[in-house]
């Protein structure tokens, strides 16, 4: 697609936002693979690209032994395996280094967050030591009390008397509505709502971001984004991965809660979301709220129609061989936790009225890739029936989230020459080609947010629990419901094929996802 250069019509909508302030970053459960893996890669990437403020310090809180230079030396380590930029630049982590520091302490021992306050107090501007955001890459069961000792130990302030402080979480955000409920309770007992920012590191993908951008500053699009003019949406997120090593994890979780609980929920909301009245973080976050509100709930009968679920077993991934579900580490031998998960959902709203949307995602199929497929109405008449056949390929939209990030049209072309033959062609957006190859990593982005404090791009605690409501009326019917024979599905294939069935009912296919070169 040509490219059209940088000019008066590029829109730059973060011109307007204040510089970060000066602050400090304090991880706790500073150990775990979350910091190595996503956290310091992203911080690292964050200063080499001189977006972090003027002054700021990382301070890692968890209680193995450790000191300022060994902690440093097992993060240079995990640089080396987990940066997206490599080899990492020598210079720079050397000038990034000198921001880490760590604390040995306990979460459960108040006193450690007495030591944690006098560090935080012993060095640094008065704006470092008064501006925090405390990570909590810790189990959820912790929220409550990590929050409760910094709160105890003088280091958060409710109504900002002293710079800002904010508590970063990560999900499970429980494993029901009740579970959620407490969580939220548990963790705006000592700050305030404006203060918790939940991640969902969906939100943080660039092209997840751009639903938004591409339905609200695109005419052509958005007047045709009702159910005059759509017939149904696909959304997919399909792994190639299995469970592997995650096993303890998944027998908890299953792909309803891991997947479509919070990352395709949130696609579908920003897919399918009425326009906000400002780009600010609650009108956008008001209008997720009420499209999942929108959504028809499901009664034990509707899932039994609605729902899919799926397990795979022994298969094969591009020749490689690979076990069953029921074969990997930590897993029950006759577990029925889904490894896949499809659903048709209606929204009860002017907009979708009677338009099906439908969500599937799954472990050990055949692709990686996330998409949204929009899938228009047919044309009222086939003019060329008599010569092509009555049907023609309907238009679609594909917004490829990961990976080939891009958009794709699809519409039907003659095929030059004598006959008179209808063809699917399709015309592509590509951002590697458009923008060149930078992709932030999303925690880049999200690091960024939560120390500008905009929230836009972090769940509210209304999303979370409307979210759950959803799907814990899909689990309420599955309750002490033991796979059956067609739930199967074998590792590298498409799913069940109750998953087909589902859209068959409605002259439906699943599409699969675009792979352009
Ligand atoms: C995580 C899930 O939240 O998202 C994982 O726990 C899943 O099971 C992952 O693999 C998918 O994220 P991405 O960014 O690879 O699509």
């Amino acid at each position: 697609m040509n490219q059209i250069g940088q000019n008066d019509a590029d829109c730059r909508l973060g011109e307007a936002r204040k510089p970060i302030e000066p602050c400090s970053i304090v991880i706790f459960g500073a150990s775990g693979d979350l910091t190595a893996r996503k956290l310091i890669p992203a911080l690292y990437h964050l200063h080499k690209e001189k977006q972090m403020p003027a002054e700021y310090r990382v301070i890692g809180f968890a209680r193995r032994e450790k000191t300022d230079d060994s902690w440093r030396q097992e993060l240079r380590q995990a640089l080396d395996q987990f940066s997206r930029t490599k080899p990492v630049d020598e210079k720079v982590w050397q000038e990034f280094s000198k921001h880490i520091f760590y604390c040995l302490g306990d979460m459960t021992d108040a006193e450690a967050y007495k030591k944690l306050e006098k560090q935080l107090r012993s060095f640094g501007s008065e704006a470092i030591r008064n501006n925090i955001l405390f990570y909590l890459a810790t189990m959820p069961s912790q929220f409550g009390e990590v929050v409760e000792n910094v709160e105890k130990a003088g280091m958060l302030g409710k109504n900002g008397e002293k710079g800002w402080q904010r508590i970063v979480v990560e999900k499970p955000f429980g494993h029901d509505l009740a579970s959620a409920h407490q969580l939220n309770a548990e963790l705006t007992r000592y700050a305030r709502e404006q203060q918790v920012f939940r991640i969902d590191h969906y939100l943080g993908k660039e092209t997840v971001q751009n639903i938004l951008m591409f339905r609200f500053s695109n005419s052509i699009f958005e007047r045709l984004w009702n159910r005059e003019s759509i017939d149904h949406m696909q959304i997919t997120v399909s792994e190639k991965l299995g469970v592997g090593s995650r096993g303890g994890y998944y027998e908890e979780a299953g792909a309803l809660r891991d997947m479509v609980q919070n990352h395709m929920l949130q696609v579908l909301s920003l897919v399918a979301m009425e326009p906000p009245v400002s780009l600010d973080a609650e009108p956008i976050r008001d209008e997720k709220v009420k499209l999942l509100k929108s959504i028809r709930p499901l009664r034990p009968e509707d899932v039994a129609k609605q729902v899919v679920r799926g397990q795979y077993f022994a298969g094969a991934i591009d020749g490689e061989q690979r076990p069953g579900y029921r074969q990997e580490p930590k897993v029950k031998p006759d577990s029925d936790v889904e490894t896949y998960v499809a659903l048709k959902l209606f929204i009860d709203n002017w907009r979708w009225s009677g338009v099906p949307f439908y969500l599937r995602t799954g472990k050990n199929l055949p692709a990686s890739a996330s998409e949204v497929r929009i899938q228009f109405r047919p044309t009222p008449h086939v003019l060329f029936a008599a010569q092509c056949g009555h049907h023609l390929d309907p238009n679609s939209l594909t917004l490829r989230l990961q990976p080939n990030e891009g958009i794709t049209l699809h519409f039907n072309g003659k095929v030059p020459g004598t006959s008179l033959e209808v063809r699917p062609v399709r015309m592509h957006f590509s951002y590697d080609s458009e923008f060149g190859a930078y992709t932030p990593e999303a925690y880049e982005r999200l690091l960024l947010e939560a120390m500008l404090g905009d929230a836009t791009l972090f769940i509210r605690r209304d999303e979370v629990e409307t979210a759950w409501q959803i799907v814990d009326s899909i689990r309420k019917a599955w309750d002490g419901k033991p796979l059956s024979n067609r739930e199967f599905y074998a590792a590298g294939t498409w799913g069940p094929v109750a998953a087909d069935d589902l859209l068959a009912q409605n002259g439906h296919a699943w599409r699969e996802p675009v792979v352009v070169k």
